[in-house]
């Protein structure tokens, strides 16, 4: 089939959720892939923070070679080494705690959402988490009722209901939210979709002391700054602070589907058995892959590596942010989760990078995001901002 026959075929098979590019994705490489023309991309999206080893990368592709053939799914009715080996890592990585696993970002906060219903209930009958304007905690009906986008939850009334909103990056206005109902705050340590922001350096902490005052669940939804992303394993470690929950997804499994809850051991039997579970949750053969990528990362200093380069690119970005002021209007980041806010059309700077051979992605309307596999290099670095300064020199007004 060619390119323009299997998008026929999207329209009558496939449900039309996603506006996707007029490209059809047939192979991986690291930071490299390729369409069914074989047209070659630097891919700067990567799953959407998703392959974070890159694409086919021994270690993952050796990993599920290995497991493929042993087991590759059973029940959670039983025990594997696997998801053990996962849990015993993530939680001497983090805080020490105990996972939930599930298959997605979404399931991972969804299942920290039910875990704060029933602290709250415990706790005398509270119920509410706050959570914070353009945040993003996922699709399904709890976790787009805590996502503070009114354009997310459109069309899907009524919600759920125990959610209250407040600015990001705003202490005082989290300390007004907080009444006799509230139970948990779910906040983004450095919000993706929303456009890359960043908060005070004190922020967290702030709220981390208002959780301890009022004795209520600071859960931070690491899906997208987790695993290495932003240069320390987790995102809250740059901040000097514990949560009691955070969430994983996106880069744990190198590309195969994933999401953890990981909760303080303290807490974690407000989930009994019985009180949540998932088919497919932390099967062999994605624990597998995840291992490999956590030890990876820890195994090659990843996160020093993220640092450097995430230094290196924002460096290089701002040199085009002086050279086209009429287009760009500031340049963000921490490690390799940047963004590059923009004064021109988002999309059609996205689009012209396409054209270009350069996949990257634009949020919250204006942002364009960069985020790499963390295995990029200096020169991948310097050839993609080559192509950005040829598309912003074609987009700049
Ligand atoms: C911070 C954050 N939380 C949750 C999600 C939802 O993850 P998933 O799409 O795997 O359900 C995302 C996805 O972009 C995210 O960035």
């Amino acid at each position: 089939m060619t390119t323009n026959q299997i998008m026929e075929n999207y329209k009558r098979f496939v449900v039309h959720t996603y506006n996707r590019f007029p490209v059809v994705m047939v192979k991986g490489q690291g930071c490299l892939v390729w369409d069914l023309e074989g047209k070659k991309y630097l891919d700067l999206v990567a799953g959407v923070a998703v392959n974070s080893l890159g694409h086919a990368h021994p270690c993952v592709v050796e990993a599920i070679s290995k497991q493929a053939p042993e087991l590759i799914h059973t029940s959670n009715l039983y025990y594997t080494i696997p998801q053990l080996e996962l849990a015993k890592r993530l939680s001497q990585i983090s805080f020490g705690g105990k996972a939930f696993f599930a298959n997605s970002g979404a399931e991972a906060n969804e299942a920290a959402i039910k875990l704060a219903r029933r602290f709250g209930k415990t706790t005398g009958g509270r119920h509410e988490i706050i959570t914070m304007n353009n945040s993003f905690h996922g699709r399904t009906m709890a976790t787009l009722t805590a996502t503070g986008q009114k354009k997310i939850q459109k069309d899907f009334d009524p919600l759920v209901p125990g959610f209250k909103y407040v600015e990001f990056n705003n202490i005082s206005a989290v300390k007004e939210a907080i009444n006799k109902n509230t139970c948990a705050i779910l906040v983004e340590p450095i919000q993706g979709e929303g456009g890359v922001n960043i908060p005070a350096n004190d922020y967290l902490q702030g709220l981390r002391t208002l959780c301890d005052e009022h004795n209520l669940l600071l859960m931070l939804d690491e899906v997208q700054t987790g695993i290495a992303r932003t240069g320390r394993m987790f995102a809250y470690q740059h901040y000097g602070i514990i949560p009691d929950v955070m969430t994983l997804a996106k880069g744990l499994g190198g590309g195969l589907p994933i999401g953890a809850m990981l909760v303080s051991a303290k807490k974690a039997d407000l989930l009994p058995s019985g009180s949540h579970a998932s088919t497919f949750g932390a099967t062999p053969l994605v624990c597998s892959a995840a291992i490999a990528v956590v030890d990876y990362i820890i195994e090659h200093n990843i996160c020093a590596l993220v640092e450097q380069m995430g230094e290196y690119f924002v460096a290089k970005l701002q040199g085009l942010s002086q050279k086209y002021p009429t287009a760009i209007s500031g340049i963000r980041g921490k490690g390799l989760m940047i963004g590059m806010a923009l004064k021109i059309n988002g999309a059609t700077v996205v689009n012209e990078c396409l054209t270009n051979g350069l996949l990257i992605n634009s949020t919250a309307g204006d942002v364009l995001r960069f985020v790499p596999p963390l295995i990029i290099t200096r020169e991948e670095i310097d050839e993609s901002v080559e192509i950005l300064d040829r598309v912003l020199l074609l987009c700049q007004s």
